[in-house]
């Protein structure tokens, strides 16, 4: 019995906060006690604010074009084998009729930072999706862009933006990324869509190359210090023709581990038990959602184009099987006690929030 874990776990939950050093304690000095009891803190103050409802989202991954050469990522620009798509905007229209009627009211546009997809053509597609969903919330995740066209998708109707920091610490981040990619411009990015009004996912994965536990103590840093709304992790996962091809992948214990440490440090965040940990272990999202996460972001991609979405390798629900991953996730999430709801699933904030109100 690891006294001093339980002692950083009970402050954990009493304060919301912690020194650097004591999350690395807490990342370094991981037991089944001390997770069982993290998932057991973080699961009730899930509950206290949102209950046993699971939200989900609908993901839709438009392009899969990328001029960025992220090292970890399959569908980096120098991995020539991928078989490149483009939806076109009626398809991406279709996917959110198709969503809609099987009651999804978030719509997320992911995609690779695909130059085709120019402001008008981004804020033609939202208008539309906005005038014809004005119930539903859409959520971006299209990298990184200036801060003038960030300003033009969120007037043409986008609520949210997911942009992973990926890691807190700027010499990781220089390993993970190309030269031509910077940490400053990153953070400048997610500054930009705060001080914008999006609500803001950030989010890393677990267990990438290099990482060690005084990097994930810095990404919990970071997450208390940016009260994100929504945090996007997943363990890492290899993916085959990238220079990270032959790294292990991260582990489900340690990602279902930071899951409840996420929902400790930031209560009322959007966390979703994400693909990538469904992939690593059969009921991995299962477990997640058992941790503290609350939401999770089935694909709505045409079945055709599934496949070529491969950020890593024997990424789940790519198969004709999976096209309605809605009643699939009903049932996995009803075996365990949790209801998805028909419901845009916002943020449940005091608006006087802690990063000094500019939530509304
Ligand atoms: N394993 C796990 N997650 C990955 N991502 C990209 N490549 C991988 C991989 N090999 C994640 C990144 C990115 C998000 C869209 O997918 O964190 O931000
Ligand atoms: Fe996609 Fe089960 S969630 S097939």
């Amino acid at each position: 019995m690891d006294e001093k874990l339980f002692s950083i776990i009970d402050s954990l939950e009493d304060t919301h906060r912690l020194p650097l050093q004591d999350y690395e304690y807490l990342v370094s000095h991981r037991s089944d006690e001390g997770a069982m009891l993290l998932a057991r803190k973080a699961s009730a103050i899930r509950d206290s604010i949102y209950g046993r409802d699971v939200f989900v989202r609908g993901l839709i991954e438009f392009s899969n074009i990328c001029k960025n050469d992220c090292l970890y990522c399959g569908i980096r620009k120098s991995n020539s084998t991928v078989d490149r798509y483009r939806l076109t905007e009626p398809q991406i229209l279709a996917c959110c009729k198709q969503g809609y009627d099987l009651g999804f009211r978030t719509f997320v546009l992911q995609g690779g930072e695909d130059g085709w997809f120019t402001d008008e053509r981004l804020v033609s597609i939202i208008s539309k999706i906005r005038a014809a969903y004005p119930d539903c919330a859409i959520t971006l995740s299209l990298g990184e862009r200036d801060r003038d066209s960030y300003q033009r998708l969120f007037d043409a109707g986008a609520n949210r933006y997911l942009l992973r920091h990926e890691t807190a610490d700027k010499a990781h981040y220089e390993r993970l990324h190309p030269a031509a990619m910077s940490f400053d411009h990153r953070m400048q990015c997610l500054q930009d869509l705060r001080d914008i009004g999006y609500d803001v996912g950030i989010g890393m994965m677990v267990g990438s190359p290099y990482q060690t536990p005084h990097e994930l103590a810095e990404d919990l840093k970071f997450i208390e210090e940016f009260q994100p709304e929504m945090c996007g992790i997943g363990p890492f996962i290899p993916a085959h023709d990238t220079p990270f091809a032959d790294f292990p992948a991260g582990t489900l214990e340690e990602t279902c581990y930071l899951l409840s440490i996420i929902r400790l440090i930031v209560p009322d965040v959007l966390l979703p038990a994400t693909t990538a940990l469904g992939t690593i272990s059969p009921l991995g999202r299962e477990r997640g959602i058992q941790c503290g996460a609350n939401v999770i972001m089935p694909n709505l991609s045409p079945v055709m184009v599934r496949k070529k979405y491969m950020l890593y390798d024997n990424k789940i629900c790519t198969g004709e099987e999976s096209a309605q991953c809605r009643t699939c996730l009903d049932l996995r999430m009803d075996k365990i006690g949790y209801t998805i709801v028909s419901d845009r699933g916002d943020i449940r904030r005091e608006k006087s929030g802690s990063h000094g109100g500019t939530h509304v």
